[in-house]
């Protein structure tokens, strides 16, 4: 039915007709590169716009929709996108924090609240998941990916693609996903944003290419293209991955919609002028031009020139208008605007309560010395630090719907928490940052923190002054929500220095210290490691951050949160990441210093705190991993149990981790790959046996002529509380 309905519109419609369906325009409401769109109702009218994103609101997105359907010739409703990444309105954790609760149920359910709410506000299409890997923290990005993990970010990816999805595209309450961005974005070279990527082809098939795949095999409707280069080809142009990977390999069958001007960037990477470069795109197996209007303004000169095909013409097209059926928008343009639902879906009680629900359990708890948390509730704590009254930084990077009139700031929210049982006296206590200009890049987008221009130590003594007469310290330090995000690569991933001063002076009065740290990726906190007693990794955790924070310091929700990325000591050991090779000159575990062995002189290969890490309020004890057989064929599996106790005081999570080595391979395998986790709830004192069961599959690898197999051998089976702190055990694969 689909294919007939598009055929017969696709024959009356003009050349001209079908390459506007491949341009996609911003409607403003985050602009992230030099150029915005113009003359977008011209556009509309003329039949050159297929797509729009970045407008939101049921009344604007009726007006477009209705130019569309009632002034272009043939009436082609318009499909509207956003960047919807980790909630529309009601703002749950940024992505790093999403997967550090380890929690496919809840991480499903914030992208089913998202759509519900964006679908609400006209959209039906969202530029999420962002699945890219990354292991190197000095990208901004990582904040908006599930972190270093293969297996973790591709569950977590097939996870938001449903979520989003749901089970019928049509219904008014579901987005179209894009999974973005195709492919190795967060493999930039030195952490700098838009950077080159050069990578092998085992390296990609083995730990970056799978989670797109994952959310391809999920159903996601859309891909998005990466900006960088990759071996000498810009993704925007590579045919290879875009046609070979995507669509002959993996199957894919959507469209693929390019990154900001992306097709323009190509200029600069040096592949030709726009009409060379926007034929490269299309050839490549790119449909939609998002923004550079390459497609638009060139590709009829390079048809008329022999240069492009009209079939390559008319794929794209009907790719596009497959989408817009998909989305039930031929029979309905207008099934996504309703002021009564968008009136009554955003930031209700149910929303904000799952949004706390989930900042409580993405935030990680990486020190706590003596068991200075939980605080009990009574007393004065003093809140200080730049972001402990700031509301704009709360939802984190790439909220650009967030309601900021509606969002309490940590103090607001933990007030609110509270209830008067708790005094909180609060100050800023330091700039976000010594530097003005800096601190202006790092708080764009409206996200402003107020800067206090007396000398340093004038602050830091008058907010002592504040923390007299308090029983204990909360210092809310970090970076703000733009310090990570896109085009927010550093250097340097220590806590600011002038944070760090007020820290200093803060631990000195000798008062109990709490470090709430915001953070968009690992930063190096080895100082802060060994003198704060107590911190607790908030990322941003949207909406609910406040109150989440509050039930978490004070013990109403005991901390399970779990690392989805390593956090190195300093940042010239990144890339640091918990799956690396062997190398033929290992260093024994825990050793350091040996000459002529793989390490370093001025620091140990370990981290501050491993991939999988996070503590609790309460001690979970491991037993030894028991296996019902010591080897398996390849068409059996092997069931390993490990009995988990809570032998602390309080009720709690905890994510079981199975990790894997392959021991001989006919390429090298990493030390340990993440397999397989569960999270579980025990109540204090109590045991459970966890089950996994390793099968074939979980071995199986893309070998040299990228074959995916699982070869016989010897293998280690690990399984721990994180990736360092395992117990072990020994299978063959027969
Ligand atoms: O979806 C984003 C992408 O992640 C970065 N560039 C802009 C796009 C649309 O806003």
């Amino acid at each position: 039915k689909m294919n007939q309905f598009i055929s017969e519109l696709m024959s009356d419609m003009t050349v001209a007709e079908k390459i506007g369906q491949m341009n996609l325009v911003t409607g403003g409401e985050a602009v992230t590169g030099s150029v915005v769109s113009t003359g977008v109702e011209t556009k509309i009218k003329a039949g050159e716009i297929g797509g729009i994103f970045s407008m939101s609101s049921p009344a604007k997105i009726r007006a477009a929709q209705t130019l569309a359907v009632k002034q272009s010739r043939l009436g082609i409703p318009i499909i509207f996108g956003m960047d919807v990444i980790h909630g529309y309105k009601t703002m749950f954790p940024i992505p790093l924090g999403l997967a550090a609760t380890w929690d496919m149920k809840l991480i499903r359910e914030s992208a089913r609240i998202a759509a519900v709410e964006a679908s609400a506000d006209g959209l039906n299409w969202t530029f999420s998941p962002m699945v890219d890997i990354s292991r190197d923290p000095r990208w901004g990005r990582i904040s908006e990916g599930s972190g270093e993990d293969t297996y973790l970010s591709s569950c977590i990816a097939t996870e938001m693609v449903k979520g989003y999805q749901g089970d019928d595209l049509t219904a008014h309450n579901t987005l179209m996903a894009c999974v973005k961005h195709f492919a190795l974005y967060g493999a930039a070279e030195a952490g700098r944003d838009y950077h080159t990527t050069d990578m092998s082809l085992h390296r990609m098939y083995n730990e970056y290419f799978p989670p797109y795949k994952a959310a391809i095999d999920a159903g996601a409707g859309t891909v998005m293209t990466s900006f960088n280069d990759i071996n000498g080809v810009p993704a925007t142009a590579n045919k290879w991955l875009m046609t070979d990977v995507l669509r002959h390999q993996w199957g894919f069958n959507g469209m693929v919609v390019t990154d900001y001007t992306a097709i323009n960037e190509l200029i600069d990477h040096g592949l030709g002028n726009l009409q060379t470069v926007s034929a490269l795109a299309l050839k490549a197996g790119v449909h939609m031009d998002m923004v550079g209007e390459g497609f638009l303004t060139t590709l009829k000169k390079s048809l008329d020139e022999g240069k492009v095909t009209l079939t390559e013409i008319d794929e794209a097209c009907r790719l596009i208008l497959e989408t817009k059926y998909k989305l039930g928008l031929f029979d309905d343009p207008f099934r996504y605007c309703s002021e009564e639902r968008a009136k009554n879906s955003m930031l209700t009680p149910s929303h904000l309560a799952k949004a706390r629900e989930i900042a409580g359990k993405s935030f990680v708890l990486l020190k706590n010395e003596n068991n200075t948390l939980p605080l009990k509730k009574s007393g004065t704590v003093a809140l200080i630090g730049p972001l402990s009254n700031t509301r704009a930084n709360m939802p984190g990077t790439w909220s650009v719907s967030a309601d900021l009139e509606n969002t309490p700031s940590l103090l607001e929210g933990m007030q609110a928490a509270l209830d008067d049982k708790v005094k909180i006296v609060q100050h800023l206590g330091a700039n976000l940052l010594s530097d003005a200009v800096y601190q202006e890049r790092a708080t764009m987008f409206g996200r402003a923190i107020p800067r206090d221009e007396r000398p340093e130590t004038e602050i830091i003594a008058e907010a002592l002054r504040v923390a007299e007469s308090a029983d204990v310290i909360v210092a809310a330090l970090g970076e703000s929500s733009e310090m990570s995000g896109e085009s927010s690569s550093r250097t340097d991933l220590d806590i600011p220095n002038t944070q760090k001063r007020l820290l200093e002076a803060l631990l000195k009065t000798g008062k109990p210290v709490v470090l709430v740290l915001f953070a968009g990726r690992p930063l190096t906190l080895t100082w802060e490691h060994e003198h704060v007693p107590a911190i607790l990794n908030v990322w941003f955790g949207g909406t609910e951050t406040g109150k989440a924070v509050a039930d978490v310091l004070f013990g109403d929700v005991n901390p399970s949160g779990k690392l989805p990325a390593t956090f190195p000591q300093n940042v010239g050991q990144i890339p640091l990441y918990y799956s690396a090779k062997n190398t033929g000159r290992p260093l024994a575990e825990g050793a350091w210093f040996e000459k002529f062995r793989s390490n370093y002189l001025d620091v140990t290969n370990e981290p501050l705190y491993p991939f999988g890490y996070g503590l609790s309020y309460t001690t979970f004890t491991y037993g030894d991993i028991r296996l019902d057989k010591n080897s398996m064929k390849a068409d059996e599996k092997i069931i390993a149990t490990i009995r988990v106790t809570n032998n602390g005081h309080y009720d709690g999570e905890e994510v079981v981790q199975l990790y894997v080595r392959d021991l001989v391979g006919s390429v090298t395998r990493p030390v340990k790959e993440l397999k397989d986790f569960q999270k579980i709830f025990l109540k204090k004192g109590e045991s459970q046996d966890v089950v996994f069961e390793i099968t074939t599959e979980d071995l199986k690898f893309y070998n040299n002529k990228l074959e995916f197999v699982a070869e016989p051998g010897e293998f280690k089976l690990f399984i721990g509380t994180n990736s360092s702190d395992v117990q072990e055990a020994d299978f063959s694969l027969l």
